[in-house]
């Protein structure tokens, strides 16, 4: 595991971090590059940059995949708050990506059992995912693997907990009743398959899941301490999401600029 902490602009070093990756894949029409891309507040900012590099024509999407962790049921997909809307509004429609390329759970499969099942199908089709992007929620859940998911999980449908329908319901007026309470989802152990993970957590309400993330026991009370076990884990992260860590393992990380140490200067 590593932790990039910095307040310059969690979203700039993840979309530098994810050019980096692209450009040294060199993908290409019969090798394409997988994403898993994430939704959320903190995701905002990096597709900002990554549109931002590709108007410059620093970055292309031409030759890349992706796989969206998640969509609310029963939503439809043009509904203002879906995942769907979200990924269109924010980064597909700004870039160069093919539609047949883009893959987004469905929420109103009629068999959701069967649409998990064809999800994971479509991941391997496609060669795996070379990088995962996520975000962590406030109460450790990855996607929407809310806490006591199974560690060993794949596509499927998933019940909200009830602090992420709180979370959630700022993107729904702030009214609980109109937050979809299930959601498709990725499982934890499709995000363990995948080749890396970057994770980007900022902010004080994250402080206790990333504590749990960095030095907890894996547990399936916090999801994400499942992701102790990927091989290739990467978190970018702000000072004040480290509140809850110990002093130790802050400065430990501080000092491990190694093969980052670029991204920091940007
Ligand atoms: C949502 C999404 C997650 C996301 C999380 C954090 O519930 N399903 O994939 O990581 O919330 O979102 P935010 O970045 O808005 O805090």
């Amino acid at each position: 595991m590593r932790l990039i902490i910095s307040d310059k602009g969690i979203g700039r070093l993840a979309a530098f971090f994810i050019k980096e990756r692209i450009i040294e894949a060199k993908p290409n029409a019969d090798k394409k590059f997988v994403l898993g891309l994430p939704t959320g507040g903190t995701a905002v900012d990096m597709y900002k940059s990554l549109v931002e590099l590709y108007k410059n024509k620093e970055l292309s999407f031409k030759n890349i995949v992706s796989f969206n962790l998640d969509e609310y049921i029963g939503l439809p997909q043009d509904h203002p708050e879906s995942y769907h809307t979200f990924m269109e509004k924010n980064f597909f429609r700004h870039i160069d990506i093919a539609k047949e390329n883009i893959n987004i759970p469905n929420g109103n499969a009629a068999d959701p059992v069967k649409e998990g099942q064809d999800y994971e199908v479509k991941i391997k089709k496609a060669g795996g995912i070379d990088l995962f992007i996520g975000g962590l929620g406030e109460n450790g859940h990855i996607a929407f693997n809310e806490p006591y998911s199974s560690l060993s999980s794949y596509t499927r449908d998933k019940q909200l907990n009830i602090n992420t329908v709180i979370a959630n319901s700022r993107f729904f007026e702030n009214d609980m009743e109109k937050v979809p309470k299930t959601a498709m989802t990725m499982g934890i152990q499709t995000i363990l398959e995948t080749k890396e993970v970057l994770l980007l957590v900022t902010g004080e309400k994250k402080a206790s899941a990333l504590q749990h993330l960095v030095e907890g026991a894996v547990s399936q009370a916090w999801p994400a301490t499942a992701l102790q076990l990927h091989r290739k884990l990467v978190v970018i992260t702000d000072e004040a999401a480290c509140d809850k860590l110990t002093v130790g393992t802050y400065r430990y990380f501080k000092r491990l600029r190694d093969e980052f140490s670029h991204l920091y200067a940007l």
